[in-house]
């Protein structure tokens, strides 16, 4: 069976139960705490939990999913064996509150011995049953249906069945979610199938996990506390990889003879077929030794798998949005790609290669996934110019490893400064440096990495403001302000308690109960303004939020906790300033929206600045934006201030945000968030201040884009007040030009072309003055070469001239006297240049240009030399050119 004929036939049978069959969901997980999808049932994570109702209660699909990171991460594993991947599909079923355990056990049974054919005395059963303070109890029931299953197969089942602990029989996603015992089936590959289930469990490939049941009936919460759940629901994955390597390695389970790999399946053959056509090399299936360097072809295979897996992570991710950067999951991939282009350097590749890969996998499972058709081409960019980057760096950091291990034995620690060097300078991510360290023998002294990495954050910090200190300072108040300042009515003359005054070093600051000053966050700075208390005002020059909630407003004048604390105060925010905020951060949300549509919805916020006279706007993107989709950007984006809609906000909990809102990785949303959303095209969760209608922003300019890093664009541009003083500087500019040039707007084109043609001629003209110059004292020094045995002898002190122009001239007068030998100097700041050609048949009658050259250099204290037929040197100038010309052997 061909692995699509498997899937086709796993999605066939449970539609046949009554299953709907959806789409894979995206990579990008709705969790925002996962860093990419790592199991079928993700996305079902709320009907589990009873918070949304499923659209049926049997649902069936192939879900991509990675682990290369948190709880489930395989990306060390990758390569060295048969069947670890970063990126593998899972195909499932799933029960929301519908049938439970023992339709579960019995269709993963049908299926897999009544359909697929599988030996079941080759199948074996695992059960969860708790150590001590493991979660819930021994799952009898599933026991009981298995072991039935078992004898009616005329099999032992106190043989077929095995029990497991927490670590293999309770599945969860993560550290919290949705979880539960759960239920292995696992298949004997050993060449007779009679290992008698000792290798179940036990890392061995002769024995494979390959379908997991999982019975879902507890929500796990951060106190480690396992809820049970409203209803019980099913939860399975099976890997589709593994399934299609032990049909296909078995020849449809007729033959055991060699061991099943999921790289000896047509999901990877084609890949391999393109690597071996760009690399001359043969892929031969062999495996490295347990824990030992590889070398010959076990190194080669090893980097076969690692590509071909890794290039299926990096393009289903790029698919979904998710590109190579610098920071989160990001980096996951980043990494993902450096370890590839790392290993194509044991193939061969030292050009981008990796990027070649991608039209194999589009055609092979491009139709099943059309997303990975509709982005080939930013799929191929992206690897393209990522490849392109670490390329850079990486020889060089190669040399420098190598240099360093030189002289290693194994087992020695690699030290932890040059780690963070290779880091640091080269891009090299650590696993990546650890892997280099492994085929060595070699480990890493990872704390003193560790230490490095700390001092690095550390500066980081150190060059960022930071309201740290004062949290800990003043950690007997930890009552929280609150925030009234989305209403432009509270604004002015506000009433609010001061509930603290902290003074450190020379700063002051206020803390007050509620507060109308937007404190800095997410990016926007914060309002300034005054506070009034009895007769006394303050100025308000910065507000920044600590980690309890409470708004520090940086005050000038005034001191002394006991005058103000208790105190009424009267707060006024600078309106005009505040709007101009606004404006710039409403239209942050519309060029962000502008630029997914322009540019792709790979585009994502990976920082932000929001000013009252500027914003800045770092995205994911992996080349310079053209100045055409640029204007477009700027174009679509004003296009929308003239609909002039109503920006609404609201808050809702987590899980019911409207699909197309964007959450950003890391952050930690509280149980109600914050959308901002600007006539249903662009939603944000967002906790900022926004103008009421897209109107009020006036005009947005774009005023620059750049690279701020590989695969990251910055965008930087104004809004309202400012963008109409940006546009008037280059209004007001453009009359001034016209007027200086006395012409009309329509006359400009014109006017310039004339004056550069201008330009040109007289360059062209001073050119010649040059070259007839040049060619006047070429013939001076000609006429006063000497012969000596038929060929001419030019010496010379010519005024001026650099280095390049002296050897053209030498070279005009040889070639224009041949046979001869010229020998020139001239003094031009502060440095004496010299050359000596000699001709061909001036070097065959012996003469050597080197040996001239140096003569004359030495005579000056400069340096220089070179072959028989060329040499060039330099000296200080104003060393006696003259004399040590007279004096040279060519004129004795
Ligand atoms: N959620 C289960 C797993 O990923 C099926 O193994």
């Amino acid at each position: 069976m061909k692995a699509t004929d498997i899937r086709k036939s796993f999605l066939d049978f449970f539609a046949s139960k009554n299953h709907k069959i959806v789409s894979s969901a995206s990579l990008l997980p709705e969790s925002p705490n996962l860093l990419f999808t790592n199991a079928g049932m993700n996305q079902f994570v709320p009907y589990f939990l009873g918070d949304q109702q499923a659209s049926s209660s049997r649902i069936s699909d192939t879900q991509k999913c990675i682990r290369a990171g948190g709880k489930h991460n395989d990306l060390e594993d990758v390569g060295l064996d048969t069947y670890h991947h970063t990126f593998f599909e899972m195909l499932g079923n799933w029960s929301f509150g519908d049938y439970f355990k023992k339709e579960a056990i019995e269709w993963a049974w049908e299926l897999l011995v009544d359909v697929w054919k599988f030996p079941p005395e080759r199948l074996y059963a695992t059960v969860y049953k708790p150590g001590v303070g493991d979660p819930a109890d021994f799952d009898q029931e599933a026991h009981d249906l298995w072991s039935e299953i078992f004898q009616k197969a005329g099999l032992d089942p106190s043989i077929h069945v095995v029990t497991g602990g927490k670590k293999d029989n309770f599945w969860m996603m993560g550290e919290t979610g949705p979880c539960g015992p759960c239920s292995e089936l696992h298949l004997d590959l050993t060449p007779n199938g009679d290992s008698g289930g000792k290798l179940v469990n036990a890392d061995s490939h002769l024995c494979i996990e390959i379908w997991n049941l999982v019975f879902i009936q507890f929500n796990a919460d951060k106190r480690g506390t396992f809820s049970p759940l409203g209803s019980k629901h099913v939860d399975t994955g099976m890997g589709f990889e593994r399934v299609a390597a032990v049909i296909q390695a078995t020849k449809q389970f007729t033959d055991f003879s060699k061991p099943a790999s999921n790289y000896d399946t047509d999901v990877f053959s084609p890949l391999f077929q393109k690597l071996e056509e760009m690399s001359g090399m043969s892929y031969q299936s062999t495996l490295p030794n347990n824990g030992k360097p590889t070398e010959g072809q076990e190194e080669t295979d090893v980097a076969f798998r690692v590509i071909a897996d890794h290039l299926r992570a990096l393009s289903f991710s790029i698919a979904d949005g998710i590109l190579p950067g610098n920071s989160d999951r990001n980096y996951v991939l980043r990494r993902i790609l450096r370890r590839a282009v790392r290993y194509g350097r044991t193939l061969g590749f030292t050009d981008p290669f990796f990027y070649k890969l991608v039209p194999v996998l589009v055609d092979q499972m491009g139709e099943f996934f059309p997303e990975l058709t509709e982005r080939k081409e930013l799929i191929e960019k992206t690897l393209r110019s990522e490849e392109e980057s670490f390329n850079k760096t990486l020889d060089r950091g190669i040399e420098l490893f190598s240099r360093e291990t030189k002289g290693m034995e194994a087992g020695q620690a690699l030290s932890g400064k040059f780690a963070f060097k290779l880091y640091d300078t080269f891009g090299f991510p650590i696993d990546l440096t650890e892997l280099m360290a492994r085929e060595r023998g070699l480990t890493i002294d990872h704390q003193e990495f560790e230490a490095q990495m700390d001092a690095q954050r550390k500066r980081a910090r150190k060059a960022h403001k930071s309201v740290d200190i004062l949290v800990s300072e003043s950690s007997d108040c930890a009552d929280s302000t609150i925030f009234t300042g989305y209403d432009l009515s509270c604004l002015n003359d506000f009433s609010a308690t001061c509930i603290d005054w902290i003074e450190q070093e020379d700063k002051k600051y206020l803390v007050l109960d509620q507060s109308p000053f937007y404190a800095e966050m997410g990016g926007q700075m914060s309002d300034t303004g005054t506070a009034h208390f009895e007769g006394t005002s303050l100025k308000v020059k910065h507000v920044a939020k600590d980690s309890n909630g409470r708004f520090l407003h940086q005050v000038d004048g005034h001191s002394g906790a006991s005058e103000v604390i208790g105190k009424a105060f009267s707060l006024t925010v600078d309106l005009a300033k505040r709007l101009a905020i606004q404006r710039h951060h409403t239209a942050t949300h519309i060029l962000h929206w502008a630029l997914r549509e322009v540019l792709g919805d790979h585009v994502r916020q990976a920082g932000s600045l929001v000013q009252q006279d500027r914003l800045r706007f770092d995205f994911s993107h992996f080349e310079a934006v053209s100045e055409e989709k640029l204007q477009t950007i700027e174009r679509i984006s004003n296009e929308k201030l003239l609909l002039n809609e109503q920006v609404k906000t609201y808050e809702i909990p987590f899980s019911e945000k409207p699909d197309g809102v964007i959450a950003f990785f890391g952050d930690k949303y509280g149980e109600l968030v914050r959308v901002v959303d600007l006539g249903g095209w662009s939603q944000e969760l967002c906790g900022g201040t926004h103008v009421q209608t897209g109107g009020e922003i006036g005009s947005i300019r774009v005023i620059s884009e750049s690279a701020i890093s590989a695969g990251t664009r910055r965008l930087e541009a104004v809004a309202g007040l400012s963008a109409y003083q940006w546009t008037d500087e280059r209004v007001n500019g453009y009359n001034q030009l016209l007027k200086r040039l006395g012409c009309q707007p329509h006359e400009l084109d014109g006017r310039i072309d004339q004056m550069q043609g201008k330009v040109k001629n007289l360059e062209k003209q001073l050119r010649s003055i040059e070259q007839k110059g040049q060619s006047g004292i070429a013939d001076g020094l000609i006429n006063s070469a000497k012969e000596r045995d038929g060929i001419k002898i030019i010496t010379g002190k010519v005024t001026n001239l650099a280095p390049n122009d002296l050897r053209a001239l030498t070279a005009q007068i040889n070639k224009r006297c041949a046979p001869s030998v010229v020998l020139l100097a001239s003094e031009k700041e502060g440095k004496c240049s010299m050359v000596c050609i000699c001709s061909s048949q001036a070097v065959e009658s012996g003469h050597k240009a080197g040996t001239y050259l140096a003569e004359l250099s030495d005579k000056l204290g400069g340096k220089g030399g070179g072959k028989p037929d060329f040499a060039m040197g330099g000296a200080p100038a104003n060393k006696g050119l003259d004399e040590a010309l007279a004096s040279h052997s060519l004129n004795t």
